[in-house]
Order: structure tokens, then sequence, then C-alpha cells
């Protein structure tokens, strides 16, 4: 997994420079964008069928490959957070999780900008390049600071959202948009936000996300306390402490 986002990350860092250049043009760098995200999708699943030719795949841009194997399945996301890379903004990454019997076991998410290498296995902690990853200890909502993703044109939930802002924004220390899922659920492993939750998600946004958290010694659910995050891409996480306290406001009446 870390080789093949390596290498995939070589032509992301390429192709993010070159939009800075694009973003002058009048055609804008969208059609250019979408190709580096086809060309990084390519690379990360030669490179995974390299190691393990009979696993699955389900792949944002290129959908469900069933594999021979039957049990095992390659969820990835190219570059989860396009709208940064489109604007020049140095926030997204590579997302590859692995399933096994609809089990999340192993997880990597990669800012190839940054440098930052997030990864976890089922049973063997959560690591920031070679840092053990524990999430924060904060109790109090009031000290927290808690990561959204706002839906935008196109999608649905835009009152529903409203609602759950309103009740969060006025007892935490700061609500933030940062624009990639996967990162934010990175950055919870991590302890720098002590929660995250979003609606209208998709596997390949989550799926590394979930090991990451639960490694990291965090609770990962829907908002209601649901066990189908992945599927349902409905998705509260948080440190242990704030999960239930988050849980109750999101969904008071
Ligand atoms: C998006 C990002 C964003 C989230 C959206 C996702 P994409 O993924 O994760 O943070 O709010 O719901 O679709 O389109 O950049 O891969
Ligand atoms: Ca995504
Ligand atoms: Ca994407």
């Amino acid at each position: 997994m870390t080789g093949a986002a390596q290498k995939a990350a070589k032509g992301l860092r390429r192709d993010f420079g070159e939009v800075e250049q694009l973003q002058v043009s009048h055609k804008g760098p969208s059609d250019f964008v979408s190709a580096a995200d086809i060309k990084a999708e390519k690379v990360l699943r030669a490179e995974l069928a390299k190691a393990r030719p009979r696993f699955g795949f389900l792949m944002e841009e290129g959908g469900e490959v069933k594999g021979e194997d039957g049990h095992h399945r390659w969820i990835i996301d190219p570059i989860d957070g396009t709208t940064n890379f489109l604007h020049g903004i140095p926030h997204f990454a590579i997302s590859i999780g692995l399933e096994m019997d609809g089990d999340i076991i192993a997880g990597l998410i990669f800012n190839p900008i940054t440098d930052e290498m997030f990864y976890a296995e089922k049973g063997k902690g959560a690591f920031l390049n070679d840092k053990r990853l524990r999430v924060s200890s904060r109790n109090n909502l009031l000290d927290s600071v808690i990561a959204t993703g706002i839906p935008f044109h196109g999608r649905p939930g835009h009152k529903p959202f409203l609602k759950q802002l309103e009740r969060v924004m006025g007892g935490v220390a700061g609500i933030r948009r940062m624009g990639a899922a996967s990162l934010d659920l990175a950055y919870v492993a991590a302890g720098r936000c002590d929660g995250f939750w979003e609606i209208g998600l998709q596997p390949w946004d989550i799926a590394a996300g979930i090991i990451l958290v639960r490694e990291a010694g965090g609770y990962i659910t829907e908002i209601d306390g649901g066990k189908n995050a992945l599927y349902t891409g409905n998705v509260l996480a948080a440190n242990p402490k704030l999960h239930k306290q988050l849980s109750d406001i999101l969904t008071a009446a």
C-alpha cells in the first residue's frame, strides 16, 4: 500500500505543480485535474494488483472490479479533496482502505504535498510516518475543535446540515471545513481534531479513515450511533469522551 501510494504521489505532485500554471488559463484546470485523478487511480490499481493479484477493487473513478479471491477488496479514492487540488490548496490525499468480508482491516491516507502518511492495520495501531497515533483526550466540548464537511452545489442535505451546525457551533472552540474527508478522519486519529461529522460521503472517502480512527482509540459510527457508516456515508468520529456528547447534540430534536 505504501509503495503504491508513493508511486501515485509522484504523478500527483507534478500535476499539482501544473495546476497553478493552468489557474490563469481560460479553460481552467478542471479537465486536467480529472485526467490527473484517473491517472493516479490507474497507478494505484496496477501497483496493488501486482502485490495482491486476486483482490477486488472499489474505486471512485473505475467503480467495482470483482476479485477472484472473493473476500478482499481495495477501496480507493485517488484524490480526496479534488476541489482543493483544483484550486492549488495543498490539502488533499490518496486514500486506500483494505476490506475483508465487510470489515476494514488496513488503511492508508497520504498527503503527497506535506508528505504525511497516515496508516493503520487492525490490531497493530495507527501511525503518522513512524509515530504512533492516539486520539485526543479532551473531554470538554468547549475546548474541542470539530471538523465537518459542508454540502455544496449539486449535493443534497443543505438544510439538515445547517441545523447540525447551529447545534454544534455554539458549544465548541472551533469548527473546521478543510475539504478532504479522509484527512479529517486522519486528523481525528492524530488528535489534531477532537471529532468530525459529515453526511453523504462515499465508501472511498471513509474506508481508510475507519481503521485509522479505531486503531488510534477513537469511535467511528453513523451520527446516531448506527454501525454502517461505511455504506450509508453518514459519519461521526470522535475521541471516546466526546463521541456520545456529539451524537446527542447532532441528533437532538
Ligand atoms: C470530497 C471531500 C470533501 C467532502 C465531500 C467529498 P472528493 O471528496 O472528501 O471533503 O466534503 O463530500 O466528496 O470529491 O474530493 O474526492
Ligand atoms: Ca473523496
Ligand atoms: Ca476523489
